[in-house]
């Protein structure tokens, strides 16, 4: 019998990814769709397991045992309780020195990430879903017309967790610079068709 550090998480491919380009002000009825495979060049990796309450807690820990995600918390975001200002913060672009990892237990949300073009790849977060999005790379946040989501935050270090605001010195940062080494810009996939 595998001791639960030999079992593997019970990880699939969402049943839909609903990912696009996305421009701010630009008419959103037309939507131009990203595939896994283009997000995956840009490192960013989805997968999808069930939020079914009574394996929740036994499901999250096999996650972190087998991705090595040492510490993890829980965020409910709204603009009624947003006393703390996180949702502007998460609004304005950014990066980290490490992977943002989330997992999505209720409500929506909609992450953008910069593909190597700098252009807005937008996509929808739902329950179920969880979320790599790699050191280094620019990305922003904000909630659906929903105003509510419920998710996990998962780190890979207890180290505090740093944001930095775009910046013409954030692009000479070392994640950010690193980030740009390990998905160079031709294997994105995400050119104009
Ligand atoms: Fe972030």
């Amino acid at each position: 019998m595998l001791t639960p550090l030999e079992r593997k998480p019970d990880l699939s491919l969402p049943p839909r990814i609903v990912a696009w380009r996305h421009e701010d002000n630009a008419n959103a009825a037309k939507k131009q769709e990203v595939s896994v495979e283009q997000l995956r060049a840009l490192g960013v990796e989805l997968s999808h397991f069930p939020t079914t309450p009574d394996t929740l807690e036994e499901r999250l820990e096999l996650l972190s045992n087998h991705k090595g995600y040492v510490h993890r918390d829980m965020l409910i975001l709204s603009h009624d309780t947003d006393v703390d200002g996180w949702l502007p913060r998460i609004w304005a672009e950014h990066m980290h020195p490490d992977d943002e990892i989330r997992y999505v237990l209720e409500g929506d949300a909609y992450m953008d990430v910069r593909d190597r073009d700098d252009n807005w790849v937008r996509f929808h977060l739902v329950p179920g879903i969880l979320l790599v999005v790699p050191a280094g790379i620019y990305h922003r946040f904000k909630l659906t017309e929903g105003d509510y989501v419920k998710i996990v935050r998962l780190f890979k270090s207890k180290a505090g967790w740093i944001s930095t605001n775009r910046s013409a010195e954030s692009d000479q940062d070392q994640a950010h610079r690193t980030y740009l080494k390990m998905f160079p810009k031709n294997q994105s996939g995400c050119k104009d068709n």
